[in-house]
C-alpha cells in the first residue's frame, strides 16, 4: 500500500474527520498549511470562484496546472489534490500524461468525476500508481443546467447506483472518494460499507470528513450553494475562520 493511502486510511482507522478546502494560489495556500487542513484541492471551481464563469467547463488543463504550482508553494503540512478538468481525462493515454503533469507539481493525488465510462482510465491509474480521488454524486463536469443541481441517492435506482460504484471504485483501488450532493443517509452508508475514506460535500456529516468551497467559506463566493456555511461571518479575520471550519469539522470545542 502507498503511504498515501495508508495515511488517508489512518484517518479513518482512529476516527479523526478529515478537512479538505479547496485554494488556487499561494497567499491562501500558506494560510491553509498554517492551519493544518488535511487535504488542499485545486479545484475546477476556480472556473466560477476565478474566472467568473458559470460552471466548471471552461477549466483547462493548463489553468489546473499553473494553480496548483501556485498552491504548492507551501505545501508542507497538507496532501495536495487536485481536479483533472473536463476532457482531460477521456481516454487512458490523454489521462495518464495529464495526470503525470500534475504529479511534476507537486500533486499527491488527482481527482476525477466519475462516470461508467472512466472504469478503464481509473482502472490504469491504479496501475500507473497514479493515486485518485473518485468523485460521485452530482458531477459539475456532467450538469448541463441549474435542475442538474440536487440531491443524488434519494430514489432506490440512484441509492443502488451510487453504492455500487462506491464499492466497485474501492474494489479498483482508488485512494479516497468524494461525494458531492449525496443523500445524507446513503453518504453515511457508503461511508460505513468502505475501508476507502470517503469526503463530503453537501452530503451530510456522517462521512469521514467535510469539503468546502474556500470562497464559499470566507463570504465571497457569488453564488455560494445551500449548504455551504460562512466561517467568516462569526470569525474575526480568514485564519479564524478556516481555524472555525477545521475545528468544526474534527469536532474540537463543538457545542
Ligand atoms: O472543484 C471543486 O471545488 C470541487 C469541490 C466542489 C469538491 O470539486
Amino acid at each position: 500500500m502507498s503511504n498515501l493511502k495508508n495515511k488517508l486510511q489512518n484517518f479513518k482507522k482512529r476516527k479523526e474527520q478529515i478537512t479538505c478546502l479547496t485554494c488556487y494560489d499561494s497567499s491562501f495556500s500558506k494560510i491553509l498549511n498554517d492551519s493544518k487542513i488535511d487535504i488542499v484541492l485545486v479545484g475546477d471551481s476556480l472556473g466560477m470562484v476565478i474566472k467568473g464563469k458559470e460552471n466548471t467547463h471552461s477549466v483547462t488543463m493548463d489553468e489546473i496546472l499553473y494553480h496548483s504550482k501556485c498552491v504548492s508553494t507551501y505545501k508542507e503540512n497538507f496532501i495536495l489534490m487536485a481536479d483533472m478538468p473536463i476532457n482531460s481525462y477521456d481516454n487512458i493515454d490523454i489521462a495518464t500524461l495529464n495526470a503525470k503533469k500534475l504529479l511534476e507539481q507537486e500533486v499527491d493525488i488527482v481527482k476525477v468525476e466519475y462516470q461508467d465510462k472512466h472504469f478503464e482510465v481509473i482502472k490504469g491509474f491504479v496501475n500507473a500508481k497514479i493515486p485518485i480521488c473518485a468523485h460521485i454524486g452530482y458531477l459539475p463536469q456532467k450538469s448541463k443546467n441549474e435542475e442538474d443541481i440536487r440531491i443524488y441517492g434519494k430514489d432506490k435506482k440512484e441509492k443502488e447506483k451510487l453504492l455500487k460504484q462506491a464499492k466497485l471504485l474501492e474494489s479498483i483501488g482508488v485512494d479516497i472518494i468524494l461525494l458531492e450532493c449525496v443523500d445524507s443517509d446513503l453518504a453515511n452508508t457508503i461511508t460505513r460499507s468502505l475501508i476507502t475514506p470517503v469526503i463530503g460535500i453537501g452530503s451530510g456529516e456522517g462521512c469521514d470528513g467535510q469539503v468546502q468551497v474556500l470562497y464559499d467559506l470566507i463570504g465571497v463566493s457569488k453564488n455560494p450553494p445551500k449548504f455551504s456555511k460562512n466561517y467568516l461571518a462569526n470569525g474575526n479575520n480568514i485564519p479564524e475562520a478556516i481555524r472555525n471550519f477545521y475545528n468544526y469539522v474534527k469536532g474540537i470545542n463543538r457545542k
